[in-house]
């Protein structure tokens, strides 16, 4: 894997070279950078069988470089931890140890909870490049619509409503559709956002 090929450059050539890695497999999210053009986890891309043209690694586009390989991930962060990430609930669990879920509920959240945070997706959006403020990316978001579309949390409704109050953290998503063509996981932000627009528009006309 790519990742290899960087473990054995920094052992070897140069002890400077400075990325995140710590599993190797796929599941830390920690090794995102661009490859080829392509953002994605350099422990998951076989390298090149074509020896005879170069590979280029760079760091996630249109981050802030802290120094080669390692972005700026802060406001990333940050933005993840505004969805509140948690389940939400008013009640104890009934029977005082567990909130459960049946098994159809618990399969509306297969493709949402398996996001691994590498960031691969948000820093290859175009909206996000623009708004790094304002949008939330579509990591933060596939986050959000994980919890939404949990049957045991109950705060919906509040969830969707901080996502639209101010038609940028949610609406500046334009379908480009990048984030889904680029997770290491075959995930799909895309869809989530496109699932929560749904649900918002459904909610203002009923309200209307
Ligand atoms: S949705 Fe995919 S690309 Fe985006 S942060 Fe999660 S695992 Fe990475
Ligand atoms: S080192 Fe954990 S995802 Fe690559």
């Amino acid at each position: 894997m790519v990742l290899d090929a960087l473990q054995k450059i920094k052992a070897e050539d140069d002890s400077s070279l400075s990325y995140r890695r710590s599993c190797r497999e796929g599941i830390c999210g920690s090794c995102s950078m661009n490859i080829d053009g392509t953002n994605t986890v350099a422990c998951l891309r076989p390298i090149d069988a074509d020896t005879s043209r170069p590979t280029t690694i760079t760091p996630l586009p249109h981050m802030f470089v802290i120094k080669d390989l390692v972005v700026d991930l802060t406001n990333f962060y940050q933005q993840y931890k505004l969805i509140e990430p948690w389940l939400k609930t008013t009640k104890p669990p009934k029977d005082g140890r567990e909130y459960r879920q049946s098994p159809s509920d618990r399969k509306k959240l297969d493709g949402l909870y398996e996001c691994i945070l590498c960031a691969s997706c948000t820093t290859s959006c175009p909206s996000y490049w623009w708004n790094p403020e304002e949008f939330l990316g579509p990591a933060a978001l596939l986050h959000a619509y994980r919890w939404i579309a949990d049957s045991r949390d109950e705060f919906t409704e509040p969830r969707l409503q901080a996502l639209t109050d101010d038609h940028t953290r949610l609406y500046r998503c334009r379908t480009i559709k990048n984030c889904t063509a680029t997770c290491p996981k075959s995930l799909n932000p895309a869809d989530a956002i496109n699932k929560m627009k749904t649900r918002h528009l459904l909610s203002t006309s009923r309200k209307g």
